[in-house]
């Protein structure tokens, strides 16, 4: 007999029908006639409840065998379910114990256990309601993304992890190395030699795939990258973690307004189809993690985004009447408790910010007529602040050429970039989307280490 998903049967099962499911037990309770056991495959939020009859064939051992966390495959047929909220139920005719779990030592009870706890055991968490809901709506997402893009023609690139270029210029790699820590040769000045270094020069793990996707969008147009980037800063917070995944679309013939126009898209289109296929785990959320979650979800498919320039948003700060631990003043950097002022309480939806001072900004943006300012853009989320960073790039070879020597980096290590200003150029944007901090702000959850299955951050390293 096939196996069937839970989720399906929940949905679409008729009674009578025979059917055969395989999950790990939620909670078992035994009554005088019959035991309930409510089953969860990871397809649905709701488990399926398993009625097991007494006069099962080694009712007493079959039950005894499956505690809270044991596995079973489970045939029988559907019925129309008596109990509130759950329109059918499965009657065993034959139930098969895969792995059983002690009671005494199964970590996972019928209770609420804090976030904390379960990230001791990221192994199991799975397994709950909560990180059961937000590891299906990334799915969701993820799926999202990839049809967004592939909908409107973009191309899919690969772009590489290891890499020779700092593309933030932030000095947050990870370097990585061939070299036996124990005996690192060093040159006649006692520095580490990495001409003989596998690579010759130094290799570091990517914090963004957005140079070489330049590349691609020199060729293909459209083009988008989806994978996993690091960053070496040890920023012990609730929205960081040392490896993360992003989206990076990267557009040719396209200028800041169209990177903005496209940003704003995506984000609406992503919501909107985690929100259908995801229905009951965001009832979850905003019931479980964060009452406002429905309402945003609303508010960003239904509401134009702010669009302000940050030369305004200095001004709105300052007019704000607030204190902040930081200062504010035009060529500083907004931190975090500003871009959040200004995306929760004054717009109250996602703001995007526009032509930030050129010294607070990457080399690769577009400096603008002003001489000051550079076509950025980063957008804004309430509770979360910033999500998005994009820009339209440098295109002019002599400008870009004065910003990568103003930042005191190397114009030869960036020769092939340069060289897409050299033969074709045009101008071209594109943008990052932290996936992680989108799921984060999607599904309410207040720690970016439980919106990822294996959190990569200061301190959570266990497996
Ligand atoms: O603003 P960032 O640094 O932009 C770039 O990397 C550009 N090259 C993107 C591009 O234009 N193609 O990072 C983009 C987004 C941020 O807005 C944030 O959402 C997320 O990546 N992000 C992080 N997420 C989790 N943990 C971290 N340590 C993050 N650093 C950035
Ligand atoms: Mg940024």
């Amino acid at each position: 007999m096939m196996t069937e998903r839970i989720a399906e049967l929940l949905l679409n099962g008729q009674p009578d029908a025979k059917t055969q499911i395989q999950g790990w037990v939620r909670t078992k309770r035994e009554l005088k006639d019959f035991t309930f056991l409510e089953i969860n495959d990871g397809s649905a939020l709701a488990n399926l409840q398993v009625v097991v009859n007494t006069d099962l064939a080694d009712y007493a051992e079959i039950i005894k065998g499956v505690n809270t966390g044991s596995s079973v495959e489970v045939r029988g047929v559907l019925a129309a379910s008596p109990a509130k909220g759950q329109r059918i139920e499965l009657k065993a005719e034959e139930i098969q114990v895969y792995g059983q779990a002690d009671l005494e030592t199964y970590p996972l009870q019928k209770k609420r256990h804090s976030f904390e706890f379960l990230r001791e055991i990221g192994h199991l968490r799975g397994r709950t309601n909560s990180l059961g809901a937000v590891f299906r709506v990334r799915n969701a997402c993820s799926y999202a993304i990839h049809r967004f893009f592939q909908e409107r023609g973009f191309m899919w690139v690969h772009t590489p992890i290891i890499t020779s270029s700092d593309c933030e210029g932030a000095g947050e790699m990870f370097h990585i190395t061939t070299f036996d820590l124990k005996n690192v040769p060093v040159t006649e000045q006692n520095q580490i030699d990495f001409s003989q270094d596998f690579f010759g020069k130094p290799a570091y793990l990517t914090v963004s795939g957005q140079l070489e996707a330049e590349v691609m969008a020199m060729a293909f147009s459209n083009v988008y990258t989806f994978g996993p980037t690091f960053r070496a800063e040890n920023s012990n917070t609730s929205r960081h973690l040392a490896e993360f995944w992003m989206v990076e679309p990267e557009m040719a013939f396209c200028d800041l307004a169209g990177d903005m126009d496209l940003a704003e898209e995506f984000l609406k289109y992503i919501f909107k189809y985690a929100l259908e296929t995801c229905a009951a785990d965001f009832e979850f959320f905003n019931q479980r993690i964060d009452n406002s979650v429905l309402a945003t979800a609303e508010n960003i498919i239904n509401n134009q985004f702010e669009r302000v320039t940050y030369t305004e948003a200095i001004k709105l700060l300052q007019k704000s009447g607030k204190t902040f631990t930081y200062p504010v003043e035009w060529g500083l950097d907004l931190q975090s408790e500003h871009e959040r002022y200004l995306a929760e309480e004054l717009f109250k939806k996602p703001a995007i910010v526009t032509d930030y001072p050129v010294e607070i900004k990457a080399f690769y943006m577009r400096l603008n007529d002003d001489g000051k300012t550079v076509a950025a853009m980063d957008m804004l989320a309430p509770k979360i602040g910033e999500i998005i960073g994009g820009s339209q790039r440098e295109e002019r070879l002599d400008v870009l050429e004065t910003r990568i020597k103003n930042q005191g980096l190397d114009v030869s290590d960036y020769w092939w970039y340069l060289d897409l200003r050299r033969y074709g150029t045009v101008p071209h944007a594109g943008f990052g989307l932290g996936f992680e901090r989108l799921v984060q702000f999607m599904t309410g959850m207040a720690n970016i280490r439980d919106v990822i299955p294996f959190p990569r951050a200061p301190k959570s390293i266990d497996f």
